[in-house]
């Protein structure tokens, strides 16, 4: 499956620059440098639409991109980076928790994990959050192709049991081998209607 139409619309750093279309949104989120931005690269098949760093911190702002004129897909900047507090709100900033809670279109947050690691409580807090508020969400664990076979399963199970997650409730991925694509693509186009 391809995306033909895709492109950028915004990077909105205060919450009346967001689109005012309510096209249906899936939201991309998860530590930093866990591989976001990479991830969406790979879903809409372009090397350099979204920018990508092997530093932290590369993403800021809430950044939109139109997806076959039906859906946008919004990359967001990475918590757990800035050692400026411990819980979600204080690291991740005000715009981003508040764009959670009151943005009626968001239609999924895809929240994605390094498979590589265990379980960190940032990621805990924005799943419990998520849940108590309601809001549809899917898990990605990414990376798979720095791990073996056998290492994959033991990670994905442990994450599962720790994050209390059924396993069709997230997707193995690489945007190196592009693992898991077409099954997540599956997924966001049933949940947005593209
Ligand atoms: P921030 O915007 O800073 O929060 O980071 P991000 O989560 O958007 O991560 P980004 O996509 O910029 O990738 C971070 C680093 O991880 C880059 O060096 C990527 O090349 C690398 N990376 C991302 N995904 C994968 C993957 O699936 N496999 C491998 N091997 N490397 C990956
Ligand atoms: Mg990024």
């Amino acid at each position: 499956m391809e995306f033909f139409e895709t492109a950028f619309v915004v990077s909105a750093h205060r919450l009346d620059q967001l689109p005012q279309d309510n096209l249906p949104e899936i939201v991309f989120a998860g530590r930093s440098n866990v591989g976001k931005s990479s991830l969406l690269n790979t879903l809409l098949n372009r090397k350099q639409l979204v920018k990508v760093s092997s530093r932290p911190g590369k993403t800021t702002g809430l950044n939109y991109f139109l997806v076959e004129n039906a859906a946008y897909f919004v990359d967001l900047p990475g918590y757990g980076y800035a050692k400026v507090g411990k819980d979600l709100r204080t690291q991740w900033g005000k715009l981003i928790t508040s764009y959670l809670q009151t943005r009626s279109q968001i239609a999924c947050v895809v929240v994605i994990m390094d498979l590589r690691h265990g379980v960190k409580h940032l990621d805990s807090e924005l799943l419990g959050w998520l849940r108590q508020h309601g809001v549809p969400f899917l898990t990605v664990y990414t990376k798979a192709d720095k791990l073996s076979g056998n290492e994959r399963s033991r990670n994905s199970s442990l994450l599962d049991a720790g994050h209390g997650l059924r396993p069709d409730e997230r997707i193995i991925f690489s945007a190196t081998s592009r693992l898991g694509r077409e099954p997540l693509i599956e997924r966001l186009q049933t949940i947005a209607g593209i």
